[in-house]
């Protein structure tokens, strides 16, 4: 069986760096036409357009900002006409100590569920009738192992913030199977990118290898190709599902 998502047009939010940029690579090795999204990293993004071949286009959003967010799809349909596919990538992961003061803990709490939650369900809300109206349309939301086994004290808003995208995924895939709309959740254990370096710098590498069945921790593009396998339609029939990609930290 051979990946090709040659008739697709998918727009992966965080795609400047880590999984996100994996992602927009592996999709656009597949065929796929690629809106790259990115926050404040254009120079990084603006190379992987490069990367992703002379379709691919980068498109700046401030996920914390509800007109950002909101626009962002409009955008994609102005420059394309049509969008195909969301992989729902974009996060942020900050360490907030219950002893902050409570204007530092709210205002974390708020960006991190605006940028891992909030985008995501204003995105799919731009998207769906867009979807609905072709009939088709598959949608990948990035959560984490975190969503299912908590997280450290420091990081309960991040693992908050993903258990409410694994159910928004899940809502998506039984609400709008009926119009083609298919939903998919991957949740990665750590993964070699800036987000996990600073949780690795706060906590020692310990905390991230010691959970692995593998010797070596994930990479992004480890993560990529089911992204692009889950987008080819190989999978429509799993929608609704979770897929761990943790390196066998769940049987260790
Ligand atoms: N790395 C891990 O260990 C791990 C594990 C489980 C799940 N995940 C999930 O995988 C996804 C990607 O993580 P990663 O490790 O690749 O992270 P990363 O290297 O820190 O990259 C984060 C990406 O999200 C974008 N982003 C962050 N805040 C944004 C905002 N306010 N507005 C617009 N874009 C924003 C960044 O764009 P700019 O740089 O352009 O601003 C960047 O492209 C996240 O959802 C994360 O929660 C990661």
């Amino acid at each position: 069986m051979s990946l090709d998502l040659s008739d697709q047009i998918v727009l992966v939010t965080g795609a400047s760096r880590g999984i996100g940029r994996a992602i927009a690579q592996q999709c656009a090795a597949a065929g796929a036409t690629v809106a790259v999204h990115y926050g404040q990293s254009a120079d990084a993004a603006a190379d992987v357009a490069v990367r992703c071949g002379p379709t691919a286009q980068p498109f700046q959003a401030d996920l914390t900002a509800l007109d950002a967010t909101e626009a962002l799809v409009a955008q994609v349909l102005r420059a394309y006409g049509r969008l195909d596919a969301l992989v729902l990538n974009a996060g942020v992961a900050r360490s907030m100590p219950l002893a902050a003061p409570t204007e530092a803990w709210a205002a974390d709490w708020n960006d991190t569920m605006h940028v891992n939650l909030r985008a995501p369900e204003l995105l799919c809300r731009a998207a769906l009738p867009h979807f609905q109206a072709q009939g088709h349309g598959r949608i990948v939301g990035i959560a984490s192992r975190a969503a299912f086994r908590g997280d450290v004290p420091d990081y309960m808003a991040y693992a908050a913030s993903k258990a409410g995208l694994v159910a928004l995924m899940r809502s998506l895939a039984r609400g709008f199977g009926s119009d083609g709309i298919k939903a998919f959740t991957v949740a990665p254990g750590f993964v070699r990118t800036d987000m996990a370096q600073a949780f690795i710098d706060q906590f020692g590498e310990g905390i991230v290898r010691d959970d692995l069945s593998l010797n070596e921790l994930t990479e992004p593009e480890d993560v990529a190709p089911l992204v692009a396998f889950l987008l080819s339609g190989g999978a429509d029939h799993a929608t609704g599902t979770t897929i761990d990609i943790n390196a066998g930290s769940y049987v260790h």
